[in-house]
């Protein structure tokens, strides 16, 4: 029988041959995309009015070539007449695998109404769905603000997001304030996201905003927030370089604007990222005969963490918002909820609804309320009816935390 036996240099040779294992599985992650060639992530955005449009993406496995989508103003059921309209399909290298996204931007629609949809293709549908398009005109309604859903667990983000939506049956969409996952170039990350998410995606419309983390690899390094636009069909009406990445759209009678304030994460891809969006927004603001509006971007003017108040973004936007009469700013990444008032314009933090939380954060001079939501996530809900603005602050359990209200004399 022989003697199995390694020498030195074998020995040596293993060992580093386990450390390259090692290294090489730290650095690229082992798993896979769980898509199959039943549909998944199904997603409804607006890319054009809410009133006549909808935009419903959702995701396959890549040998899923065609995707359609079947609409009907019934009930959909096998014997209700449907339109069947055909996806636009584009195949999507993540760092995990490759999957297709298909998306249909559906146009025409009646306006405060309640559409059917399923998509698939083959034998493969999704159960059907339902969505509501915007009234014409300056009717009262309800969105929702999610913050930052970033976690260890997206767990917790999925019990904060079926909580509000169950308890707003009545919101006509959500915003995601950035930092909706930890690593927005890992795909992993928005796998977890979407999973937490389905139940509620499908029926509710999200229009999100890009924070820092979304600009993050799993290198930790600085990127254009691919992933984040690769998977949510936007508006393009912003900055040609940013289209999809910063935008506008009105609801009723509000125009919403939403701006990308990492100047410093996409410094040496987009040097002129915060000139570029004041020379936009001056023309942006200025067209809009809305009466309320509104803009929400990542990171505060007015913050809670110790470095306080960012002057880049300050000096590119606050001059704009008085100048135009923005009557509120929608923040997070500080993962508190505060509001604080400078000549006219509210600044509001908008909490967490995900898992991280900060013990540095801290009340400052200028905030009129301030709560480190600490023990619990929470959410937040903004009513526009008439001259009234109206919001309410919730904790992950549906307990008020804080309510105000704006009201417009002209
Ligand atoms: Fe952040």
């Amino acid at each position: 029988m022989r003697q199995m036996s390694l020498s030195k240099k074998s020995i040596h040779w293993l060992i580093g041959f386990a450390l390259v294992c090692l290294c090489w599985s730290a650095t690229f992650p082992v798993s896979a995309v769980t898509a199959t060639n039943s549909p998944d992530h199904i997603t409804l955005t607006w890319m054009d009015a809410p009133q006549t449009t909808q935009t419903i993406r959702w995701r396959t496995d890549s040998n899923t070539a065609t995707g359609w989508l079947r609409l009907s103003q019934a009930t959909l059921r096998q014997t209700a007449e449907y339109r069947q309209i055909e996806a636009q399909t584009r195949t999507w290298q993540t760092n995990t695998g490759v999957v297709n996204l298909h998306t249909v931007n559906l146009t025409g629609l009646k306006p405060d109404s309640v559409y059917s949809y399923q998509v698939g293709s083959g034998e493969h549908w999704s159960r059907p769905q339902q969505f509501r398009t915007a009234p014409d005109g300056p009717a009262p309604f309800k969105f929702l603000i999610m913050g930052d859903s970033q976690s260890l667990d997206y767990g917790v983000w999925r019990t904060t997001l079926h909580k509000a939506a169950a308890d707003h049956p009545d919101a006509a969409f959500f915003v995601a304030m950035g930092d909706l996952v930890d690593v927005g170039q890992d795909y992993d990350e928005w796998e977890a996201w979407f999973a937490a998410a389905a139940g509620v995606l499908e029926t509710l419309p999200v229009m999100p905003i890009v924070g820092n983390h979304e600009c993050y690899t799993p290198e930790r390094r600085f990127s254009r927030p691919e992933y984040f636009n690769a998977q949510f069909a936007l508006p393009r009406n912003g900055p040609p370089e940013l289209a999809g990445q910063v935008y506008s759209f009105d609801y009723g009678d509000v125009h919403l604007v939403m701006l990308d304030s990492q100047a410093g994460e996409q410094a040496r891809l987009i040097p002129d990222l915060l000139e570029q969006q004041k020379q936009w927004l001056s023309v942006d603001l200025a067209a809009t005969d809305k009466r309320w509006k509104l803009v929400f971007m990542h990171r505060p003017i007015y913050g809670n963490k110790p470095d306080g108040i960012l002057e880049n973004l300050r000096q590119a936007f606050e001059p704009l918002f008085e100048q135009y009469q923005v009557d509120a700013v929608f923040t997070a990444h500080d993962h508190v909820y505060a509001r604080s008032g400078k000549n006219g314009v509210w600044h509001v933090a908008t909490g967490r609804t995900g898992t991280k939380t900060y013990k540095t954060v801290e009340a400052k001079p200028w905030n009129r309320v301030f709560i480190n939501p600490v023990e619990r996530p929470m959410y937040m809900s903004v009513t526009l009816s008439g001259n009234m603005l109206i919001v309410g602050v919730f904790g992950q359990t549906g307990e008020l935390l804080d309510s105000w209200e704006l009201h417009k004399t002209k």
